[in-house]
């Protein structure tokens, strides 16, 4: 059997009209935007902006946002192309094995996992952050951090952490809510989005004021720019590697602030949902991140102009809870909105790591029906109709990062697991433009194979500004994944049997 075996697009296809009989087609063009903001908007922008302005873009994370943008937009073409032609469940995956083959659609689905899961540890590890500022900082450092992060207090005093509860609280919370069957209905995601975004117009409009223009000179970090240490002498931001000052450093910011962008994608996961999702697919996913993106911009202006970027990187100033930090700090007679920030935070993460969570799951729901991981991952609750045993598993494994990996790793994993999916849809539309030219497209990307080039070389060299330490870990993994499929997917896969290897849409309950 070939590795580059392909799924059947038209039994694919006939599959997601048949989906019309399982999932509800209840959400239209507003919703699938609120839905991309509800999963795009969380700790990416509360939380990266500042560390990508503090450790190598200054307050030209404003462009970092920019150059991470226009990679998501010629990647966004790709997955709405996609999403309108094969509108459904398992997104990225899905379109690989109809595409590329088996073995790309495995390794898409490798990578994804980086993307979902460990986006949503990354999540949670922020959620944690927040938890902590809302209570005053009053969760000791050992357990609400991870064993490779530790701190030496103005007293001298160091402290080690040891695991991070909180995150572990939060992700064992969404996960029962899984189980359970949570009915995400479009409202209560357009209440969080409107909470969110509300916050973050806010923050943009009271913030204006306070912006101080010489936070903003020089705008880029000067080479040359002394390393910041801690008061122990250990270095916290060097500055001297090409991608952490000048432009190379905007460049490398726009690979950190990349992860506020993940999320759109996962408005594909949700096609079999959408009433017209020829139609919508393209607006949802494209319109929530043309909205984003401006927000994003004129947040990373307001909080480089009221706090210095310096502060972003000491950790007893602005490096954890830096939007907090930058209102109650510098933005006198608004702590309330200090606390309305972080109140907002907690509950907008939330609705991220539950949209990563069940994307996840619902990706692992498509790999076992297709053999390629085991029967656990698709076995539905009998009573909830859920993938509960994936939801279980998934949760030992999100926590364990959660609990004992810091935030910025996992975050640069995610960010290069998407990015990596990214490439690979890219490559998808244009392989598919040559060999099935005559397939209906609702959508087509504009410009191929220019715009969809361009994706790929946007993305890769975002991966390629990611740190050395993330880009060794995430070739192992991928390394892995290949054994993986080696020894154990390769052999059974069910595609020698088509009959069953298409996942039931009416096998998931409506969420
Ligand atoms: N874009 C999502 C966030 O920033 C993953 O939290």
């Amino acid at each position: 059997m070939s590795l580059f075996r392909k799924k059947s697009l038209t039994a694919m296809l006939a599959n997601a009209e048949d989906s019309t009989n399982g999932l509800q087609r209840t959400l239209g063009a507003g919703n699938l935007i609120a839905l991309g903001i509800g999963a795009i908007i969380g700790a990416g922008l509360f939380v990266r902006t500042a560390a990508a302005a503090g450790q190598s873009a200054g307050p030209a994370v404003t462009i970092s946002f920019i150059i991470a943008a226009i990679g998501c937009a010629f990647a966004g073409l790709c997955y709405a192309e996609f999403a309108a032609m094969i509108p459904i469940a398992g997104s990225a995956y899905a379109y690989s094995y109809v595409t590329l083959g088996e073995l790309v659609a495995w390794i898409i689905g490798w990578a994804l996992i980086m993307e979902y899961a460990l986006g949503a540890a990354t999540v949670s590890i922020a959620w944690s952050e927040y938890l902590n500022k809302l209570f005053g900082g009053s969760i000791p450092y050992e357990w609400c951090h991870s064993p490779f992060e530790s701190f030496t207090d103005s007293a001298g005093v160091l402290h080690q952490g040891m695991i991070n509860a909180p995150a572990l609280l939060i992700l064992g919370l969404i996960t029962l809510l899984l189980i359970k069957g949570t009915q995400e209905s479009a409202i209560v995601n357009a209440v969080i989005v409107f909470i969110k975004v509300g916050i973050v117009l806010l923050f943009i409009g009271i913030g204006w004021q306070f912006i101080k223009p010489e936070n903003h000179t020089p705008y880029l970090i000067p080479e040359g720019t002394a390393a910041v240490v801690d008061s122990a002498g250990k270095v916290i931001a060097d500055y001297s590697p090409f991608n952490k000052h000048g432009w190379g450093g905007v460049l490398g910011g726009a690979a950190v602030v990349f992860f506020a962008f993940i999320g759109f994608d996962a408005v594909s996961t949700a096609a079999q949902e959408a009433k017209n999702p020829k139609r919508d697919m393209p607006i949802g996913i494209l319109g929530s991140l043309v909205v984003c993106t401006i927000l994003y911009i004129l947040f990373g202006h307001v909080l480089t102009g009221v706090a210095n970027w310096k502060e972003f990187v000491d950790p007893e100033k602005g490096r954890e809870a830096s939007v907090a930090y930058a209102i109650s700090a510098y933005m006198t007679g608004y702590g309330w909105l200090a606390q309305a920030v972080t109140i907002a935070i907690l509950a907008g993460f939330s609705s991220v790591i539950l949209v990563m969570l069940m994307g996840q799951s619902r990706i692992f729901y498509s790999m076992s029906n297709d053999g390629l991981i085991p029967k656990a991952f698709g076995e539905l609750h009998p009573k909830f109709r859920t993938p509960y045993k994936a939801n279980i598993i998934l949760f030992v494994f999100v926590g364990l990062f959660a609990a004992f990996v810091p935030g910025h790793v996992a975050g640069d994993l995610t960010s290069f697991g998407t990015l990596f999916a990214f490439v690979l849809v890219s490559i998808g539309v244009w392989v598919l433009r040559v060999k099935s030219p005559e397939l209906e497209r609702p959508f087509k990307t504009p410009m191929v194979p220019l715009v969809s080039s361009l994706g790929v070389i946007v993305c890769t060299s975002m991966i390629f500004v990611l740190d050395a330490t993330t880009l060794k870990v995430a070739f192992g993994w991928m390394a892995l994944g290949l054994i993986v499929y080696f020894v154990y997917s390769k052999k059974r896969s069910k595609l020698q049997n088509p009959s069953d290897i298409i996942p039931k849409a009416s096998d998931f309950e409506k969420h």
